[in-house]
């Protein structure tokens, strides 16, 4: 094995205002496997992260909940911290933004920028709020988009057409806060010339980013560098900037800062010396981020560390997002899920293996799929590998829970399995985790291929002894999958740990061979992943919105209220053209006495006739229906319903009671005419 490397590994600091949930455990779970990798292989390695506690969302959120920023930090804290524990993400430190170690750092990083002649000052006009005597952050701004004319848009971006503007284009702009519309007042900003940077990050770039990043990068590289606004006007929670009273830090400025204050910190309760981790060249350092946040940490970030003397980063690794069964999460859905909701109905175990088996270095996002989810958990992590211990070991009960000696042609499976060792290691370097578990699921195969061919349920009555070495070789073989997956099972391979009498295994634990010794009693690994917790989590995931604990750009949204539901994600054309829609004639209308919303009706769509249960009763008279042209989906698998089955589905807008509006074909249109 190479000599003992230093290594610092950081995963972005998640904003102190909102919950922990499964789409940032894409990256402090990746992130704790690789770190735990490493410090299996024998290294030092440290893993730092914080909360990332300023800015106005916080501020307004903690004014919104009548308490203070630091307590609605504090508070959440405590909730991440205790989240991340039970997910069994281990830190080395945990740290907060607000502390006065980031007040310090962040002050002297700046005082370099200054010195160096780097900032600028000068006058802008923005948004002000002369309800909330404040200004207005963009995403505190909300109007018509100048481009297409969707309402309630930021004022910096429309989700509808994706343009982007300025919030002064908009006519009918208004505070997020309080709806009142905003004045133009002008204010004194300092600003960081990035572009006196360009020719360093150009080459920063090509050799610490992902190839892919690097390109996009390249882009913007290939022209001046804008300017960094760096100031932001009180009230703002953040750390005033020294010798300009009234004028604080962006919250993008100090959030990096974060990495070395948490390191800061546990230097001191280490007695470790911080410059050996931040400056010079005796540490490697590695930032995980996800790929919206590539232009702080791969520009702004390396140039704030160069000017002020400390060391940039080595790699700054960066994943995509996370979908839910190919899709964004949805609240609506129930697919936003925290990691307290999951947790309240699963173990981490699930999660961690999935993650681990779906994860590669690439940009491309992961997606949690809840049939594949279970698919995998029961077929690999229970099947192939839970079971291959639970048969052996409880076998082996049967004898004396002693191990034997592994037989001649048990040794040529160990040999497999030993040398295997680099390979998985270099996957996990590579934090090519889906390679990994692959590699490991193959030993499985092998074990159990092993097992099943000896046949040692048979032996066992006749042979005791040739038993006993079969299951000798499956139970280190097993014991050698454990070794491998303790990156990612850490609590898992514990159990492990336990039943085979040992210290915590090490990446080394893989070449050794325990033989001729009595096991601990066997306790239970794991179960297999039932459905129903699933759902549960899905059900409880579409009752916790709450306004109180949203992540940064959602308590923004719901701010303001909001009638229109998102757009749903892009289609082909193929697949639109799947639904069939008909115009249809309603030639019977009836109420369903039973039901208050239901209305059975008889439409003629041109081939044949259908029965359509609606739920229209609230906003229609069955008597007006009758000779009504409307248009329903025609190939809609039939569905079974209390009162009949439902051919098909009309189409309608509105919210729904005494608010649906059915569609109609303007005049001229026939029954059974398709609509396109
Ligand atoms: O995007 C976010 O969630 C930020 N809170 C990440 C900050 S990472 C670091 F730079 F502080
Ligand atoms: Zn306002």
């Amino acid at each position: 094995m190479s000599e003992k490397r230093k290594i610092l590994v950081t995963a972005a600091l998640p904003y102190a205002n909102g919950d922990i949930h499964l789409g940032h455990l894409v990256e402090y779970l990746q992130t704790d496997y690789w770190v735990r990798f490493q410090k299996m292989r024998g290294h030092e390695c440290f893993y730092m992260c914080a909360d990332d506690t300023h800015g106005t969302p916080i501020m307004i959120s903690a004014r919104n909940q009548g308490i203070t920023p630091e307590e609605l930090i504090a508070r959440n804290h405590e909730k991440h911290v205790k989240d991340f524990a039970d997910f069994e993400v281990e830190f080395d430190n945990f740290y907060s933004t607000n502390s006065p170690e980031n007040k310090e750092l962040s002050a002297e990083i700046y005082s370099h920028m200054e010195k160096n002649g780097h900032i600028e000052t000068r006058k802008i006009v923005q948004y002000y709020c002369e309800h909330d005597k404040m200004f207005l952050p963009d995403r505190f701004v909300k109007g018509t988009c100048p481009n297409c004319q969707s309402p309630n848009q930021y004022g910096d971006s429309c989700d509808a057409c994706g343009a982007t503007y300025s919030s002064f284009e908009m006519t009918d702009a208004a505070c997020v806060i309080c709806g009142t519309p905003p004045v133009e007042k002008e204010s004194e900003h300092l600003f960081f010339k990035l572009n006196h940077f360009k020719d360093f990050l150009q080459q920063w770039v090509r050799q610490h980013t992902p190839k892919e990043v690097a390109n996009k990068l390249d882009e913007w590289l290939n022209d001046d560098l804008k300017d960094w606004d760096i100031s932001r006007d009180a009230p703002y929670f953040g750390f005033e900037i020294p010798g300009k009273p009234g004028k604080y830090f962006y919250v993008w400025v100090d959030a990096p800062v974060g990495y070395m204050s948490a390191t800061k910190k546990w230097c001191a309760s280490s007695g470790r010396d911080f410059d050996e981790f931040w400056k010079g060249n005796e540490t490697e350092l590695y930032h995980f981020i996800g790929k919206d946040i590539v232009y702080f940490h791969t520009l702004f970030w390396p140039a704030m560390l160069h000017n002020a003397g400390y060391k940039t980063p080595d790699q700054v690794f960066v994943h995509g997002f996370l979908t839910v069964n190919g899709e964004k999460m949805s609240k609506s859905k129930g697919t936003f899920i925290n990691a307290r909701t999951y947790l309240n109905h699963l173990p981490p175990l699930y999660l961690r293996y999935y993650y681990a088996c779906k994860m590669g270095p690439s940009l491309d996002d992961i997606d949690l799929s809840f049939d594949d989810f279970i698919l995998r958990v029961n077929g690999e992590l229970i099947g192939k590998i839970t079971n291959l211990a639970s048969r052996a070991v409880q076998m082996l009960n049967k004898i004396d829970s002693t191990l034997g000696t592994v037989p001649v042609e048990g040794m040529e499976l160990i040999k497999e399995a030993k040398e295997k060792s680099e390979t998985i290691a270099k996957h996990y370097e590579n934090r090519e985790f889906s390679r990994a578990t692959i590699e490991i699921r193959n030993l499985a195969d092998v074990a159990n291929r092993f097992f099943d061919a000896a046949e040692p349920w048979k032996t066992i009555k006749t042979d005791a002894e040739k038993t006993r070495e079969t299951l000798t070789t499956v139970i280190n073989m097993f014991r050698m999958i454990t070794v491998y997956l303790k990156p990612i099972l850490p609590s898992y391979a514990e159990k492990v740990e336990a039943l085979f009498v040992e210290e915590p295994f090490t990446w080394q634990s893989a070449q050794q061979i325990v033989e001729n010794k009595k096991m601990a009693e066997f306790q239970h690994l794991a179960k297999r992943l039932e459905k129903q917790p699933i759902d549960n989590i899905v059900a409880d995931s579409k009752e916790t919105v709450n306004m109180d604990n949203k992540p940064e750009e959602t308590i923004v949204e719901e701010a303001v209220e909001n009638t229109y539901e998102p757009i749903a994600p892009t289609i082909d054309f193929e697949d639109f053209l799947k639904v069939d829609l008909r115009v249809a004639k309603i030639v019977e209308a009836e109420a369903i006495e039973e039901a208050d919303k239901l209305i059975r009706l008889k439409v003629d769509i041109g081939v044949e006739t259908r029965h359509i249960i609606a739920g229209i009763k609230k906003a229609y008279n069955p008597e007006d229906l009758v000779g009504k042209n409307i248009i329903v989906v025609a190939n809609l698998k039939p569905r079974k319903m209390k009162f009949g089955t439902s051919e098909g589905m009309l189409l309608a807008a509105g919210p729904g009671g005494k608010e649906v509006f059915l569609l109609s074909p303007a005049e001229g249109a026939i029954p059974g005419e398709r609509v396109h």
